[in-house]
């Protein structure tokens, strides 16, 4: 299903958002790929990264937001709107990098083989999941939704990092699978509300009119800052687990 997203909201924790997919591109050795395909492209800040590291390859982004589209635009991307459940890959795509979309589409599972048949030898796909959704950041969003009686739709799925392991190896490539939880330091009011409200929360601010969304930011505010409380210093802690993966067809 397709949910509004915020580019600006979103890139308002940029540079944090961003180190997880510097770590994941860090793992591609690709030098002089043809095609570079960013799946799930977001406002464009990352798919530039790209461009520029392999800057004569034809680079091809996709997104299911108009907005992040029109925003991967303004930036000089070429990116066009589309689902990935719906991409193939071109014959001469070398390198894949989807970071932190496929959460958001249920069916991975079975795309992510799919698409390292179509690739040709030597190409790398390059995944990164958040592998959160048990922490209190998304728990206290769903009791206070089931509190509610409110009907989330679109919520984020993933797996576990061996089972991404054993559904890419099972295709013949070259596996690299690994985790990392990051402690990133967050500053003013509420920060894990202002992150999550571009993220976590989406589902819910689809799920409800403005006013019964700002009630239930202010009900779950209270919750966030007992499990996430800020330092005299005013740094919040905010731990977030993420899941990568690589793998070269072979
Ligand atoms: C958390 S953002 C990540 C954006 C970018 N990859 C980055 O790392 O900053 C998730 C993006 O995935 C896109 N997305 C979610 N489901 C999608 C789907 N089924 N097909 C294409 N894009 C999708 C959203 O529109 C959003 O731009």
């Amino acid at each position: 299903m397709s949910t509004t997203w915020d580019p600006a909201a979103y890139l308002a924790f940029d540079d944090h958002r961003a180190r997880p997919f510097h770590d994941l591109v860090a793992r591609v050795t690709a030098v002089a790929p043809r095609r570079v395909v960013d799946l799930g492209c977001g406002p464009g800040n990352l798919t530039a990264l790209l461009a520029a590291r392999w800057h004569g390859a034809v680079v091809e982004a996709i997104d299911s937001s108009a907005e992040m589209v029109d925003a991967a635009r303004a930036r000089g991307i070429d990116a066009r709107r589309s689902d990935v459940v719906d991409w193939t890959p071109a014959p001469d795509t070398d390198v894949v990098v989807t970071n932190a979309v496929l959460q958001w589409v249920p069916q991975h599972r079975e795309l992510l083989p799919r698409w390292l048949a179509a690739l040709p030898r030597g190409a790398e796909l390059a995944m990164q999941v958040p592998g959160n959704f048990g922490a209190p950041s998304h728990t206290l969003v769903r009791d206070l939704a089931a509190e509610s009686g409110l009907v989330l739709r679109g919520e984020g799925s993933v797996a576990e990092p061996a089972e991404y392991a054993e559904l890419l190896a099972a295709t013949g490539a070259a596996v690299d699978v690994w985790e990392i939880t990051y402690l990133h330091p967050l500053t003013g009011p509420d920060p894990v509300l202002e992150w999550i409200g571009s993220t976590a929360l989406r589902p819910v601010r689809d799920a409800l009119d403005d006013e019964a969304y700002a009630s239930f930011r202010a009900e779950l505010a209270p919750r966030l800052r007992m499990a996430y409380p800020a330092r005299p210093d005013g740094t919040t802690w905010f731990p977030f687990r993420r899941i990568f993966a690589v793998a070269r067809v072979r």
